[in-house]
């Protein structure tokens, strides 16, 4: 199977764990994308989505889902997205894609992450794939200064020659090179930084569950 097709398969897998008549919180990436596809197909049995970017949003209503604004929603039972990394025990890294902070904010919103990703995404210890930091831009360098001081090397995110800006207005810097032992306490100390806006280790409130894509089928983690 193709990363794509394993891919795919999260993404219909993951329908099983959409409420009816619910709101579902969407992430952002080609393998939420692929969940987006697939829940146009039942988009009459849930009351509609919340995005997690502008991306998201845009395709989601392309399929005619009704997109939500969070500040308008307590609670929705599940958030699913995609992942760059994550561990057996359900930590993550994410914002490949750029849209790590407001991922971060509808997941908190969220009763349950479904995390959805091809097999290639599981790893013993998170760090391979450089960490994504969202800062605010009057502050990068300094940011970046603190953040080589914990041991990686930070790069500022480029885009068609200029720095990427978020929807947020924000840039972001991936720090590379970094073996991360305790997930928790680095997302904690990346967070502490003044600067940051959030930071892409999603381990203190990681997945409750990983429908991992494999060439045997779908395995599902519970954390
Ligand atoms: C988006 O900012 C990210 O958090 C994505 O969820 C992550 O990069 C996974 O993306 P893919 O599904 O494209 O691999």
């Amino acid at each position: 199977m193709t990363q794509d097709e394993l891919k795919q398969a999260v993404a219909h897998a993951a329908l099983d764990y959409v409420v009816e008549g619910e709101i579902v919180g969407v992430g952002t990436g080609s393998t939420a994308n692929f969940f987006i596809d697939a829940l146009a197909a039942i988009k009459d049995r849930i009351r509609g989505a919340v995005a997690s970017s502008e991306a998201t949003a845009a395709r989601l209503r392309s399929h005619g889902i009704a997109v939500f604004d969070l500040n308008d929603i307590d609670t929705m039972p599940v958030y699913v997205d995609g992942a760059d990394e994550i561990t057996a025990q359900g930590a993550m890294i994410k914002g490949g894609g750029a849209a790590l902070t407001r991922e971060k904010i509808v997941a908190s919103v969220a009763e349950r992450f479904v995390c959805i990703a091809d097999g290639s995404k599981l790893v013993t210890r998170l760090g391979a794939f450089p960490l994504p930091i969202e800062v605010i831009p009057m502050g990068h360098a300094v940011v970046a200064r603190r953040l080589a001081a914990l041991g990686g090397t930070p790069r500022l995110r480029m885009k068609d020659g200029a720095p990427l800006i978020t929807d947020n207005g924000c840039m972001i810097i991936d720090l590379f090179g970094l073996q991360i032992a305790e997930p928790a306490l680095l997302e904690q100390q990346i967070n502490d930084i003044v600067g940051v806006v959030t930071n892409g280790l999603f381990a203190r409130h990681g997945a409750n569950v990983c429908l991992l894509g494999t060439a045997e089928g779908v395995r599902t983690l519970t954390f």
